[in-house]
Parts: structure tokens; sequence; C-alpha cells
């Protein structure tokens, strides 16, 4: 049993992330600000005693003892990391620093949530680690890209500089219960429409593709990076590479919840990259992993969820 710190904890991911490391009988400190997540999220782990939660902003110094640390805390969808975007890079680049300073002191080891994002708009097509991307450094969505690309370069000077033992998880859209039903994102987006009997909203013409990562798949390869060896940083695409294009995400979700909803187009936002696919050559060979669960399956356990929700 170890202690291990969860940034982000009360989110999307972070939730998912706590909900496992106590399953696996480990003690957990969730630290989160709420910016984006909800006490909702972690109401079922407040009575028990193996978990605590602490009301923190990672862009300040944080002293407590941990043998481990994933660091999480950042807002992920563009509506929110858009509404202050300062405050979004403080968040990865401060948060990052903190973090690590903390991991040096009490030699933990530490796991960062990177993004796809890293690959910018790519030239490349499916992206590999060794790919250095292709992103915007003054645009819309650089405080959250570039943040993490900082972020990504403090783990690695901490490992190269101090010894200490990073691993950097590159992450791939991920969708499942307890996403946000108002964070612009495209599963959330497309199932709350659907639900509502709204039409879809699809921007440009829905050839642009994406990969979907159920959540519990995310979640696993996570555990299963920061078990891999010392001398082993990353990093590391998590993701699925199942491709789909918006239009048939859309026909999916209106399949699979009924309804009378339609599709409606709308002009694509700047800099929305038109094709994002994970090579995940490097997981499946270094932690054995590779995503189990079908699209249509974690559609539906998705969708429950926000139908559950909505009705609440
Ligand atoms: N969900 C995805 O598809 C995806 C893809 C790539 C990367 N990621 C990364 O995974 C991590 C979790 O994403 P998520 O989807 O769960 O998003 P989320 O917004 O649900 O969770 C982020 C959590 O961090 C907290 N937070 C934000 N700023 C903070 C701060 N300054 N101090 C403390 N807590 C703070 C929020 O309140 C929230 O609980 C993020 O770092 C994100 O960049 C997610």
């Amino acid at each position: 049993m170890q202690s291990i710190l969860v940034t982000g904890g009360a989110g999307f991911l972070g939730s998912h992330l706590c909900d496992r490391l106590l399953e696996a009988g480990h003690d957990v400190l969730c630290v989160d600000n709420f910016f984006t997540g909800s006490k909702q999220n972690i109401r079922h782990l407040l009575s028990n005693p193996h978990f605590e939660l602490m009301r923190h902003d990672v862009t300040f110094p944080l002293y407590v003892e941990v043998a481990r640390i994933y660091n999480l805390a950042c807002p992920a969808s563009p509506i929110h990391y858009q509404h202050d975007p300062v405050q979004t890079t403080k968040t990865s680049v401060h948060g990052a620093i903190n973090m690590l300073g903390l991991a040096k002191r009490v030699k933990a080891r530490i796991l960062q949530a990177s993004t796809s994002e890293v690959y910018g708009d790519p030239e490349m097509h499916p992206q590999t680690e060794d790919y250095w991307g292709r992103v915007n450094p003054i645009g819309p969505r650089s405080c959250y890209d570039e943040g993490k690309r900082c972020a990504e370069t403090l783990f690695f000077d901490y490992h190269r500089q101090h010894r200490l033992e990073v691993k950097v998880a590159r992450i791939f859209n991920t969708y499942g219960p307890r996403m946000h039903p108002n964070d612009g994102r495209v599963v959330s987006n497309f199932i709350v429409q659907a639900l509502r009997g709204q039409d879809l909203t699809i921007y440009g013409d829905g050839q642009q593709t994406r990969s979907f990562c159920y959540v519990d798949d995310l979640i696993g390869g996570l555990l299963k990076l920061m078990d891999t060896p010392a001398d082993f940083a990353g990093p590391v695409n998590i993701g699925n590479p199942c491709e789909f294009t918006m239009l048939q995400l859309a026909e999916l979700v209106l399949k699979l919840v009924g309804g009378k909803s339609k599709l409606a187009f709308a002009p694509l936002p700047q800099d929305d990259p038109r094709q994002r696919r994970p090579d995940i050559s490097v997981a499946q060979d270094m932690l054995q992993w590779q995503p189990r669960v079908s699209l249509e399956d974690g559609l539906q356990e998705t969708i429950a969820y926000f139908r559950a929700t909505l009705a609440a």
C-alpha cells in the first residue's frame, strides 16, 4: 500500500483514477481547486478512511508526504481552458514546477497527464512519440498546448538534472461517465444534444477524424505506465487507435440514443486539427497495454450516465 497524490482528482479522469487506486488498496490524497472538477465526482469516496480531499490550487506550492504523484490538474476542454488562458498556462507550468519540486523533496515518482495536443495539427499520421508536433504558439489553443509542452520539458529536465523518476503520458481523446455535460467536447456534446432531442452540431464537413478511448482503458494505461521501470520516462501515447469521422460518431450516437435529432453543420473553429490518431506501439511494447472497450460499448455506458444525470 502506498500514499498517492492525485492532482485534479475531482475531475473526470482524476476521479476514476482515485477509484482505481483505492480499489488497489492505496491511500489517496485528492487535491483539486474545483475549477472544472466537482464534489459530485468523488462524493462516494468521502467516507472512505483511505481517501482524503484537499482544496488546493497547484499553482501554489504544496508540502505533503507521498510516495507517488499523478499530476492531472488542468482544465482539459477548450471552453474551460480558454476561459482564463493565463491561468491555464500557470496551472500547467507553475503546477508542474510545484509538483516536481514536491516529488524531488519527498523522492516520489511522478506521472504527468500530458496530451495529444502537444502534436498540434500534425503533418504525420498516426502520431508516434518521436514526432515533435506542429503547434501554433500564439493562437487561442496555445495556452493549453504550449503549457503542456513546457510541462513535458520540465519533467524531462527534472529527470535528467535531478534523476527524478518521471513518467509522461500523452493522453488522446477520452470519454466516459463523469464528463462535463457542457464542456463542448464532441462525445458529451453529441450525447447531450441527442438526449435533449436537439440537432447534433457538426463542425466543418464532419470528415475530420478523432480516436476515442474509454475512460477505464485509459486509467489502466496510466496505472501501468506508473509501474514501469525507474529509468523509463516515456513519453507514451495512451489512447485508442480506432479512428472515426465526426459524422460516423454522430450517427452511432443517434442510433444508440434514438429520438428524432438530425445533424446541423457549423463553421470549423480556429486551429481545429483535421486528424488525430495515436500510434500505440510504445504502450503495447512497454506497458503490455491496449484498449479493450469498443466505441459502441463505451458510448452505452456514457449515455446511461448522462441519461441519469440529466434526469436528476
Ligand atoms: N479527457 C481527455 O480526453 C484528456 C485528453 C488529454 C489530456 N487530458 C489531461 O488529463 C487531465 C485530466 O483531464 P480531465 O478530462 O479529467 O479534465 P477535468 O477538467 O475534468 O479535470 C481537471 C481537474 O483539475 C482541476 N484543476 C484545474 N486547475 C487546477 C489547479 N490550478 N489546481 C488544482 N486543481 C485544478 C479541475 O478542477 C478538475 O477537477 C488534464 O491534465 C488534461 O489535460 C485529458
